[in-house]
């Protein structure tokens, strides 16, 4: 496997692939891996594509009071991970590499931005939607992966490579989680014995409003007081949202016909949990 730091490498290395006809696919992350990336990069590897992974944690997604200079890193286990997974390249930029100067120039998000974690979080998909622009243009993908963990993150990318015309095709990858169910995070290992156990209500209580609504629960307002009943009465998390929104577009729903994203962030003391589920309608 091949390893840089430095975007004119990596430009070149993909330049000759191109060359020889190669597609490229892309997986963007953060680092401190674990299965949900590693199930991202398996799907890519399976296109037969050259396979670009990039670890950076981007200083632009994260709020003042957020946890950037906290946030979990182990590159050289990641690099480890990666090269045994059949990555071509493993890019790993540095702050002043990817943002050698202040930067004046963002990608917008609109109103895909103004709710879940884009209210509770301001500025976070700006920064999201800037960088993976930035590393789309570096890498020039023909194919890139994003998880439905981050499914509010998954559509902006969709949104702003049809919007821009980016002729980039956007692979999404369903939640990988534990066996107990918690959706696998960077941010678990965060959690103390007692908040892991609790942690738990997140991935029932998606369970549960799921069954309610294929019983005929048909009240968006319901199905967010049950999952908020029974997060505050089996644990100590404190909620940040939990909505019921339509799965296409993120809009409010008051009836439940068509397609819904159940999404909700929790706290377990500092740690920030998000997890959330599609349920069809019958
Ligand atoms: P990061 O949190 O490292 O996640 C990288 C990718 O892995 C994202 O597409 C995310 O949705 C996916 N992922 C994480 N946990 C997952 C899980 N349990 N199941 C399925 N997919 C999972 O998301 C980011 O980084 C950043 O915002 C980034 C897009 C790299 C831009 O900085």
């Amino acid at each position: 496997m091949k390893r840089t730091s430095r975007i004119s490498d990596l430009q070149d290395i993909i330049a000759e692939e191109k060359k020889r006809g190669r597609k490229i696919a892309f997986v963007p992350t953060m680092g401190f891996l674990h299965h949900g990336h590693l199930t991202l990069i398996d799907q890519a590897k399976k296109t037969g594509a050259f396979l670009v992974v990039s670890i950076f944690v981007n200083p632009l997604q994260f709020g003042p009071n957020e946890d950037l200079t906290r946030y979990p890193r182990d590159i050289e286990r990641d690099a480890l991970l990666v090269e045994a997974a059949g990555v071509d390249i493993l890019f790993h930029p540095t702050v002043e590499e990817m943002y050698p100067e202040k930067m004046v120039t963002f990608v917008e998000v609109g109103e895909l931005d103004e709710m879940l974690c884009g209210a509770n979080r301001p500025g976070h998909f700006r920064g999201v939607a800037t960088v993976v622009n930035k590393l789309f243009n570096i890498v020039q993908p023909d194919m890139a992966f994003f998880g439905q963990k981050d499914y509010q993150q998954y559509l902006i990318i969709k949104r702003m490579v049809t919007d821009l015309n980016l002729p980039i095709q956007i692979c999404p990858v369903p939640i990988v989680r534990e066996d107990d169910g918690l959706a696998m995070s960077s941010r678990n290992v965060f959690l103390n014995p007692e908040q892991r156990r609790e942690a738990l209500i997140l991935s029932k209580s998606l369970n549960e409003a799921e069954r309610s609504i294929q019983m005929g629960q048909k009240s968006a307002r319901e199905i967010e007081e049950q999952i908020i009943k029974s997060i505050t009465l089996k644990s100590q998390g404190v909620i940040d949202y939990v909505e019921v929104r339509d799965a296409s577009d993120l809009t409010e729903v008051t009836d439940i016909k068509r397609p819904v994203l159940i999404a909700l962030a929790v706290k377990f003391g500092t740690t920030r949990l998000i997890d959330n589920k599609v349920v069809e309608v019958k």
